[in-house]
């Protein structure tokens, strides 16, 4: 019996170890390269300097029906295209070329006025339209150039046409604006409205998809924590005052209204505020709204936060950790949010450098990006190793064990599945010692059970 027990155990241990590992490798390149018409126009390229691999880092995804969508901005020159995608039915390899979107031309800075310039974010709506944000401020680690106020690209993704351009007006731009960060609420396609992050001058622009119109919303909770803008990854050290960053829409509400979850770079506190509030531009721009934004919570040490996005299906946030490589979950249906309320998804000191980009696509799959931004920025990377990765996992195979598992509250299902394991097990292995099995698999069992009533409470 002795025996049995100890089997038991490790099944439990063994059932709880394996929920650690749930992501893995789809993508990685030492260096981004593209599909050139021949490899006669790549040479050209590469020796005109238009093309430099060194300098191409892909920074947001987004995968839509078989096509991987990359952002790749421009912090330098010699980025033949600042987005790009693969098709992902291809197989044959883990380092596919990328192809320039919607065209060559777009991207092409010698007009007069380019369509494209240095977009960090890309989103695809549930309407078949992709969704850029347009910095236009290309070379910020050389010498930076303004192409002009941040615009909104909207592509129609069944035939690459681009459906509307929208410049943000004058207005909207303060001292060092900065828009990386995009989040589209598409409840209803012809009223869609997007949300674009300012970090470098704190604030958020609503811009209506029915109103062809935008405006600028204000808040303290937009800024950078000062004491939050300390950096330690992989040996280098570096301070960030980042304001707003990360933007997560959940599901529309039995309101009709999303809830926007939101962080500054350099902060450790999650924030939210419903859309209903930011739809209404009297409102949005008014100081009624100021004390209708909600504090969630902060993730304590090290909890800087990057790219956050919502599984509408499962209603978990999924966020990424710099400074701990990791990427980690909090179920949005959890009425407490502190560090204990988070759950650890992954998190690896080689495969998860600077975690930069997590999404989910329409087939439920997690998708993270990975690209060692701080080695980028103050050292250089070396072309010899793997620099960037794409990482993948059933978005429920992820959080499977985690405290972001709803699985996990349901307590019948779990001691129900988990029961026929252990009874499979027990009773081969009375077959095989050919003893008195059944009181030993009962203790067994209500061993078992024990210990996940332990677990869960
Ligand atoms: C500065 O930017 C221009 C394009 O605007 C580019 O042609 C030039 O090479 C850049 N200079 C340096 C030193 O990178
Ligand atoms: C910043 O981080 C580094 C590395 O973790 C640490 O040694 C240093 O004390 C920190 N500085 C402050 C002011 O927190
Ligand atoms: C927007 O908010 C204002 C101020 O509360 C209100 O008077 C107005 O009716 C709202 N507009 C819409 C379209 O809901």
């Amino acid at each position: 019996m002795a025996t049995l027990q100890s089997a038991c155990m490790i099944l439990l241990l063994a059932a709880v170890v394996q929920c650690k590992d749930n992501l893995r490798v789809a993508y990685e390149w030492k260096e981004m390269d593209f599909k050139y018409e021949n490899a006669e126009a790549r040479w050209t390229a590469i020796e005109n300097h238009e093309f430099r691999p060194d300098n191409v880092i892909p920074f947001g995804l987004e995968k839509y029906r078989s096509r991987m969508y990359v952002a790749l901005p421009r912090w330098k020159n010699g980025v033949p295209a600042s987005l790009a995608y693969f098709d992902t039915s291809d197989q044959s390899t883990k380092s596919p070329l990328l192809i320039p979107f919607p065209s060559w031309q777009a991207h092409n800075l010698a007009e007069p006025d380019p369509e494209l310039v240095s977009p960090f974010r890309i989103r695809a709506d549930r309407c078949g339209r992709l969704w850029v944000l347009d910095s236009r401020i290309a070379g910020v680690l050389e010498n930076t150039t303004i192409f002009g106020p941040a615009q909104l690209l909207v592509y129609d993704l069944h035939n690459d046409d681009l459906l509307r351009r929208y410049k943000f007006p004058n207005g909207h731009i303060k001292q060092g604006s900065f828009f990386a960060n995009l989040a589209i609420e598409d409840t209803d396609c012809e009223n869609s409205f997007a949300y674009a992050a300012d970090l470098g001058a704190p604030g958020l622009v609503v811009y209506s998809w029915s109103q062809d119109e935008s405006w600028r919303v204000q808040h303290n909770f937009f800024h950078p924590d000062p004491l939050a803008g300390n950096y330690s990854i992989g040996g280098i050290e570096f301070q960030w005052d980042d304001g707003l960053y990360g933007l997560a829409l959940s599901k529309a509400q039995p309101n009709g209204f999303a809830t926007l979850y939101f962080h500054p770079l350099s902060s450790t506190t999650e924030f939210s505020v419903s859309t209903s509030l930011l739809r209404n531009k009297t409102l949005a721009t008014s100081n009624e709204i100021y004390h209708d934004f909600k504090i969630l919570g902060t993730r304590g040490s090290n909890g800087q936060s990057g790219a956050e996005f919502v599984d509408p299906r499962t209603e978990v946030l999924f966020y990424t950790l710099p400074n701990v490589n990791a990427l980690d979950c909090w179920s949005t249906t959890n009425a407490e949010y502190s560090s204990d309320s988070q759950g650890r998804i992954y998190s690896s000191a080689q495969e998860l450098v600077f975690p930069s980009e997590v999404k989910v696509d329409a087939e439920d799959r997690l998708w993270v990006l990975s690209n060692k931004l701080q080695e980028f920025i103050y050292d250089e990377l070396y072309p010899g190793s793997v620099n960037y990765r794409i990482l993948t996992a059933n978005v429920v195979d992820a959080i499977e064990g985690t405290a972001c598992d709803t699985k996990m509250k349901p307590l019948p299902e779990i001691v129900e599945n988990e029961l026929d394991k252990i009874l499979d097990t027990v009773i081969n292995k009375t077959n095989d010692i050919a003893t008195g099995g059944v009181s030993a698999s009962t203790f067994s069992i209500i061993l078992f059970i024990t210990a996940v009533l332990l677990s869960v409470s």
